[in-house]
């Protein structure tokens, strides 16, 4: 099963309320909420207050994706704003058990998230205790980028590490995501794909939703 998580970040702002039921009607699983703070990446989106705004009007699963330093500080702001899934980069966290409990200790599911450089080894200790591993196929920062498919080995090898210990994990990827570079990474084991500007930036979103979904369902 194929999920798609339409990127906000990739939205008119000035109609958000529409653009996310949009693609709620269009056929999204979830919706993917970029939180970008300007140090631990080049650039600043927003805060829990877009997500409180949006929460009400939608019944999917928010997927709350932090590229903030020192996310331990805001964690309970986006749990009580109403995330479903929290990820935080894993090159972002001192204590990343620490924060993965914090997350879970609101009733949220934890996730982590990778680099497009960071091995899956970093994360190895913590498998057990978290619901999704986010993989990076752009350097973090900005929608519209290039999809980068030295990832897909990380995604292939992940993916077996899940079978062979039989654990609970979503494989979720993001940056670049198209009916073309999804095919790869759904080969490799990976179930839910973040598009924002495939998404956002078409005429017709829902038949561009489809699309990626049927292409990665191949
Ligand atoms: C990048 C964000 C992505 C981005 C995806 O830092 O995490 O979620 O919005 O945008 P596209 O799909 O345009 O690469
Ligand atoms: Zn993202």
């Amino acid at each position: 099963m194929i999920k798609i998580a339409p990127s906000i970040l990739a939205a008119n702002f000035a109609k958000l309320g529409e653009e996310v039921k949009e693609v709620e009607a269009a056929g999204a699983a979830l919706i993917h909420i970029d939180v970008m703070d300007g140090h631990f990446v080049p650039n600043i989106s927003f805060g829990a207050i877009a997500l409180e705004a949006i929460r009400p009007l939608s019944t999917l699963p928010m997927d709350v994706h932090l590229m903030i330093e020192n996310p331990d500080q805001y964690i309970e702001q986006f749990a009580k704003a109403g995330a479903d899934y929290i990820t935080v980069h894993v090159e972002a966290c001192k204590h990343l058990h620490r924060t993965i409990q914090l997350i879970r200790s609101f009733g949220v599911k934890p996730g982590v998230v990778l680099n497009p450089h960071t091995p899956i080894e970093s994360i190895q200790h913590v498998l057990e205790d978290i619901d999704m591993v986010l993989f990076m196929t752009v350097n973090p920062g900005f929608g519209g980028q290039q999809f980068i498919s030295s990832v897909i080995p990380k995604v292939a090898a992940l993916s077996a590490i899940i079978k062979e210990r039989n654990l609970n994990i979503e494989i979720e990827i993001d940056g670049g995501i198209n009916a073309e570079t999804i095919v790869p990474c759904a080969q490799a084991g990976a179930t839910i794909f973040v598009a924002g500007s495939a998404i956002y930036n078409q005429e017709d979103r829902a038949k561009a939703l489809q699309t990626i979904k049927q292409a990665g369902e191949q």
